[in-house]
């Protein structure tokens, strides 16, 4: 299968010093990528920044830095895949503006950035008429199921995988994970704490289609 994944975080600029970002490690998304390609899947990783080494076998590796970089680079590349594996961190507002200049403190006490929302990437290929299957992550501190649950119907996806980021020992930045994959067609598996690479093989092995889903 020609599979694409997203991994790892957004920066958003504020200016030419500074960004916004998140705790995304992108170990989650290279995972993927490796097992895809230990079982013998053609695989574009599509990656924000991350202090990572791009798998060894990938067919095409594109480096970004904001969300509208990954949408254009999503967008580029889903010609011809057959499944999608959103696991990006994706930043979900972006400065109005850029500040050409380094915003200077000027005696200020207070300050505020006014932000405007990025575009959907998962959600923008809601439309692709089954040309491929599209999976989604869905990074949840509350009511994990149910919000995912209701990512998955909202953006259209065939499976989401559900990750709880509030812990401290599984999730963001660790090399560990716990998910629960939900399925479109109302299966629910849930994968124990593992590494990321275990974590990752079983994903690849359950979204792929000898187990049609
Ligand atoms: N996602 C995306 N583009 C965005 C935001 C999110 O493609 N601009 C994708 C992520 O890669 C993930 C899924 O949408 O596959 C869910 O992301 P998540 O951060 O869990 O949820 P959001 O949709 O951003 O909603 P919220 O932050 O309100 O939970």
């Amino acid at each position: 299968m020609r599979v694409l994944i997203t991994a790892g975080p957004t920066h958003e600029p504020i200016d030419p010093v500074r960004y916004i970002a998140n705790r995304s490690s992108g170990k989650m998304g290279y995972a993927l990528a490796e097992a895809a390609i230990a079982a013998g899947h053609e695989v574009t990783l599509i990656s924000g920044p991350v202090a990572l080494q791009p798998p060894r076998g990938l067919s095409r590796f594109v480096a970004v830095a904001t969300a509208d970089e990954m949408f254009d680079a999503v967008h580029a590349n889903v010609a011809k895949i057959d499944l999608a594996i959103l696991c990006a961190a994706v930043a979900d507002f972006k400065m109005r503006s850029i500040e050409p200049r380094k915003i200077k403190k000027d005696g200020r006490s207070k300050m505020t950035l006014e932000l405007v929302a990025t575009r959907d990437i998962l959600a923008s290929l809601r439309d692709r008429a089954k040309k491929f299957l599209v999976v989604g992550f869905a990074a949840e501190t509350d009511n994990a199921i149910e919000n995912a649950r209701k990512k998955m119907r909202e953006k259209n996806c065939d499976a989401i995988v559900c990750n709880d980021v509030s812990r401290m020992d599984a999730g963001f930045a660790s090399d560990h994970n716990e998910v629960t994959i939900l399925f479109c067609d109302d299966r629910v598996i849930k994968i124990p704490r593992a590494t990321k690479s275990i974590i990752a093989a079983r994903v690849i092995d359950l979204v792929t289609p000898k187990q049609k889903i």
